[in-house]
């Protein structure tokens, strides 16, 4: 008798587990995260049709990445903590890069910054413009 009680829930177990692990697979196997994807980055091209060229600026010739990086301080505010400021505030990291408004980040460091303008402001006000979408798509 009591052989087969054991039996019965040993069966009764087993289907059980089988039961829960088969609509995980199924989930495993939802299509759902690639369509999402695609939208994020289709809004972003979108919305900063200039990014691309920012990053290479910001990477490049600009030599911003040195000081800026993502989402930590290095020797200036990450680029996280500035889009954030300006995207409060509705300033423009453009007219910024092209001295023609305060800094409302870290004014206490401003002069660090400020060495960088010989290099922003001799550029096109396009490539000012483009390390301004750059860094906003990168907001968080
Ligand atoms: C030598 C280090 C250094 C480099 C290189 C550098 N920055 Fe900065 N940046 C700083 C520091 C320090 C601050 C904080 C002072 C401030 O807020 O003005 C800052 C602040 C900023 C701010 C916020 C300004 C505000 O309103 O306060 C922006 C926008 C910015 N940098 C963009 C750039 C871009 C774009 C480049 C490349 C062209 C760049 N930085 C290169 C050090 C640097």
């Amino acid at each position: 008798m009591k052989k087969i009680y054991v039996f019965c829930m040993l069966t009764l177990a087993s289907s059980i587990i089988s039961c829960g692990s088969d609509p995980k697979k199924t989930d495993n196997n939802s299509p759902e995260v690639n369509p999402e994807t695609t939208v994020e980055e289709t809004k972003t091209k979108a919305d900063f049709p200039l990014a691309e060229q920012g990053k290479a600026l910001f990477e490049g010739e600009g030599t911003c990445v040195a000081c800026h990086k993502l989402d930590t301080k290095v020797v200036g505010p990450s680029i996280q903590e500035i889009v954030a400021i300006y995207k409060a505030k509705n300033a423009s990291i453009a007219t910024f890069l092209n001295e023609a408004s305060e800094p409302i980040v870290d004014p206490s460091q401003y002069s660090i910054m400020k060495a960088n303008f010989a290099i922003t402001k001799n550029m096109k006000p396009e490539q000012r413009l483009a390390l301004e979408q750059y860094m906003m798509s990168l907001a968080p």
